[in-house]
């Protein structure tokens, strides 16, 4: 099998890995909630807080300097990471919920008007749904769902008639569905919005820490991806935008860093990507976030998913032969999430019952409950989602576990 070799060489890049719950060795499989850290950016945080910490972009001194730097260096590795056209096109956010919202209320009160609709689909996260919410509701404009066939695929025709009956503003999309795993096409979605005259915008906060990302390639107009799943920290994403669309969009928040000038005669405002980000940002977290860049393109992009991919089949073939397990979500490209339900179970009881085996999984609705009504399912789903660092032996003793709890549970 190719890569399953990868553990072997990173796990000990991770000490959390190391330690033991309920007095049994950790297994954490909730890396679609927030991945664990490396070493490098635990190490590289403290290192910039010890010993270079300072506020950016406005300092004589050479602290002041070496933090924007590094900061700003930071946004540079971001931009080469996703092939942005250029490093102002990275607006640093608290994680991708933040991003949405900025772009749901920069762009979104600029463009959108009563009648018009937001284009998005049933197996959005919440964070890809309500922001379209607000700011529709307070423009008298409409959201707009499009189906997920029975095994997590879009629904590709639903998506074309809908752009033809709705000709939306906006088709907001995810990139890989945070519960289904699903991987939508969305090169091919965002040039049949271009061409039906929307705007785009893809959710790729479950991409980031899978696979290589091309925002050229994808022709999105706004990217956003959040750092805490893809080994990073926490509070700290970003918004990637076409940078003739940010220059045309009025600033959301207003503050510090973000103006030209203030008197009270008026007020000019920041070049990119300065405009975007009033207050003093995450320096810290930002800077982590690069090395977390580093860390994964020092394995390559390509190395994490085909392992993955490894790790998607080898749950899937195991959790499928167990009896009265289904999986929700077997769309043929996947990333390593994969959701089920046991027949009859509560997936918070199994979950609990795996949590005492040391067996870190999610239950519930996983922040998709519109896509949970979709496919029926109250209790919402026992997800299991991989990382670079996850073997095919721990999805093993997850199932052992998972047999075990059903047995106890009937
Ligand atoms: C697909 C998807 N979008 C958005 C988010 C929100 O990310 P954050 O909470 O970091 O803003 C998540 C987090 O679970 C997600 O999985």
């Amino acid at each position: 099998m190719a890569n399953t070799a990868l553990p072997d060489r990173i796990r000990r890049d991770f000490p959390i890995l190391e330690r033991e719950v309920h007095g049994k060795p950790l297994v954490y499989l909730d890396n679609a909630a927030s991945a664990q850290k490396p070493l490098a950016v635990i190490e590289g945080q403290r290192e910039y807080l010890a010993n270079h910490h300072a506020n950016i972009h406005r300092g004589a001194h050479h602290l002041a300097q070496w933090a924007t730097e590094a900061f700003e260096g930071a946004r540079k590795k971001i931009a080469a990471h996703i092939n942005a056209a250029h490093a102002e096109e990275i607006i640093f956010t608290s994680g991708s919920t933040d991003a949405i919202n900025l772009v749901a209320q920069s762009w979104g009160r600029t463009h959108l008007s009563a009648g018009d609709t937001v284009l998005v689909t049933r197996m959005e996260h919440h964070a890809n749904i309500v922001p379209w919410q607000m700011v529709c509701e307070s423009r008298g404009a409409q959201v707009i769902p499009v189906n997920v066939l029975p095994d997590g695929v879009l629904d590709l025709e639903d998506f074309h008639a809908a752009l033809k009956q709705y000709r939306p503003k906006m088709v907001a999309v995810v990139h890989a569905s945070n519960t289904l795993g699903t991987i939508n096409p969305v090169s091919e979605l965002c040039a049949a919005a271009r061409e039906a005259g929307a705007a785009t915008l893809v959710d790729g906060s479950q991409a980031l820490p899978h696979f290589g990302i091309d925002v050229q390639s994808i022709g999105s107009d706004f990217y956003v991806a959040t750092a805490h799943k893809a080994y990073g920290p926490t509070g700290l994403g970003f918004l990637h935008g076409r940078k003739s669309m940010l220059e045309a969009m009025p600033p959301w928040r207003g503050g510090g860093e973000m103006i030209r000038s203030v008197s009270f005669q008026g007020t000019t405002y920041n070049d990119l990507p300065h405009k975007f980000e009033a207050g003093t940002p995450h320096i810290s977290g930002g800077i982590a976030f690069g090395l977390a860049l580093d860390w994964m393109n020092a394995i390559g992009m390509d190395v994490i998913a085909q392992h993955e991919q490894v790790l998607v089949q080898h749950a899937h073939s195991t959790l499928s032969a167990v009896d009265g397990v289904k999986i929700i979500g077997t769309a043929p490209n996947k990333v390593g999430v994969v959701s089920l339900i046991a027949e009859g179970l509560h997936s918070y009881d199994l979950g609990t019952l795996l949590d005492g085996q040391g067996i870190a999984v999610r239950t519930g609705h996983h922040c998709t409950e519109p896509l949970m009504d979709h496919f029926g399912l109250e209790s919402g789903t026992l997800r299991m989602s991989f990382a670079a660092y996850t073997t095919t032996l721990e999805i093993d003793r997850a199932t052992s576990a998972l047999e075990r709890a059903m047995r106890m549970l009937r």
